[in-house]
């Protein structure tokens, strides 16, 4: 078997399994020595697997980890954003399920005049990813040169592209490992990737959503606290200023989950017709970026002038006009906006009456990848037109019979399956539950 060994840091990557096996700490230079293997190849897969499982059971203390996180930053390609004038403010979710905020929020901020320069993933397993939301949009380009998405970013305020293929290689390669390695659920290892990307992408302040719940990759809040005052730091140190939202992601936001009908719910929010959870949400980010971009030091007063722009309608019109400038194309005069429609919508009904008292993020989208929305490997086609509408969400009086949720499919073969893990997601008991809060806490 053959052993990665560096001849000029004499380093021996068995030395460096080991002593993170043994809850040791490493050094900069040994995590450099890592992640340059990581990124050149030298290191082979199973090494690379070994130390993470290590990191999974010893952790990492801050130190190591936003070494780890500069040095995935500085791995690849780093943008430069700073031909756009102002402070750039990016906006981050751990991922969650129905989460449509960066369609509401990114308008809204431009329109307010930050400038919002993004990046985004697709989606991978039970969660949605951005990209593939704007995608959903017909003729919406994800991919564009780096001069156009400047000089998009100078003209109209906002653009989202695809992340590029050469950011953060060393991350795409390890992110890919732990994924297969059940390592992905460890803080320093979420955290320096995390990091690391939103590092490379350029932006001087940006926002965290830290979700929270059944659908989130931190199921508990203290753990999720740890996540998130591990990022500020790190931001911190690269001399970045951020701000995390902890966000409740026991039940989907919103009421749509799946890309197509993401949209239309948050063109929906934007005209001032969303549910309020995804509303509520969208309006604190936004609020928390007019600080980040330096508009305001009051919380009252980013606010203020995030909802008047939602209420006359310059969000709405910002984000039309971003679209159009990536060439996507919606029709007004239809009232899904000529956006994927599923042929078939089936219902999913209740059992027995009494009040919803969760409806399980992490099954239902599980559901909507189950009828095609999401892909499980990254090279997965998805169906955009797809996804489960949610009619009941937690608090919620049902009576046996009512529809509880409805299945948008093309795929009658999927039928059984995708109503079976709704009804499982769905649980119902005699007495109301307790109101559980959706912003948790503010870490700065
Ligand atoms: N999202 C990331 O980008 N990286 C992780 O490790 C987990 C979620």
């Amino acid at each position: 078997m053959e052993i990665a060994v560096n001849k000029e840091l004499k380093m021996d990557f068995q030395d460096i399994i080991r002593e993170k096996r043994d809850g040791q700490t490493l050094s900069e230079k040994e995590i450099g020595y890592l992640v340059k293997g990581i990124s050149d190849g030298s290191l082979p897969d199973y090494q690379i697997a070994a130390w993470a499982m290590a990191v999974y059971f010893q952790g990492m203390d801050d130190r190591e980890t936003r070494d780890l996180a500069m040095a995935m930053a500085y791995s690849g390609e780093v943008v430069d954003l700073s031909f756009i004038p102002g402070i750039k403010v990016d906006k981050h979710s751990t991922g969650g399920v129905g989460d449509k905020t960066t369609l509401i929020v990114t308008p809204l901020v431009a329109a307010a005049g930050i400038p919002v320069a993004k990046m985004s993933g697709r989606g991978l397993g039970h969660t949605g990813g951005t990209v593939d939301k704007y995608a959903s949009i017909p003729g919406f380009q994800v991919e564009r040169k780096f001069p156009d998405f400047i000089k998009q970013v100078q003209q109209v305020g906002a653009a989202v592209v695809s992340q590029s293929g050469n950011l953060v290689p060393a991350d795409k390669r390890l992110y890919a490992i732990r994924d297969v390695t059940a390592t992905v659920e460890s803080i320093p290892l979420i955290a320096s990737s995390i990091m690391s990307k939103k590092i490379a992408s350029g932006a001087n302040s940006i926002i965290l959503d830290v979700k929270v719940g059944s659908g989130a990759f931190m199921k508990e809040q203290e753990k999720a606290e740890e996540l998130a005052r591990t990022m500020v730091e790190i931001g911190k140190r690269a001399g970045r200023r951020v701000i995390s939202v902890l966000s409740d992601m026991e039940q989907p936001l919103g009421r749509m989950v799946g890309n197509a009908l993401e949209v239309k719910e948050a063109i929906d929010t934007l005209k001032g017709r969303g549910s309020q959870d995804l509303l509520e949400l969208s309006l604190v980010l936004a609020s928390y970026m007019l600080i980040l971009g330096g508009k305001t030091s009051s919380l009252e007063e980013a606010r203020e002038s995030v909802r008047e722009i939602l209420v006359s309608g310059r969000g709405w019109e910002k984000f039309q006009e971003m679209i159009a400038a990536q060439g996507g194309e919606l029709k007004q005069e239809m009232e899904n906006y000529g956006l994927p429609q599923a042929l078939s919508k089936q219902e999913v009904k209740a059992a027995k009456s009494g009040y919803v008292s969760a409806v399980n993020a992490f099954l239902i989208g599980h559901t909507a990848m189950m009828l095609g929305a999401g892909r499980a490997r990254l090279e997965d086609d998805i169906d955009y037109a797809v996804g489960v509408e949610l009619l009941k969400k937690t608090g919620d009086p049902v009576q046996a019979g009512d529809t509880l949720a409805l299945l948008h499919l093309n795929d009658e073969k999927r039928i059984e399956p995708a109503s079976l893990e709704v009804s499982r997601a769905y649980i119902i008991s005699p007495d109301p539950p307790q109101k559980k809060r959706l912003i948790l806490d503010i870490i700065e």
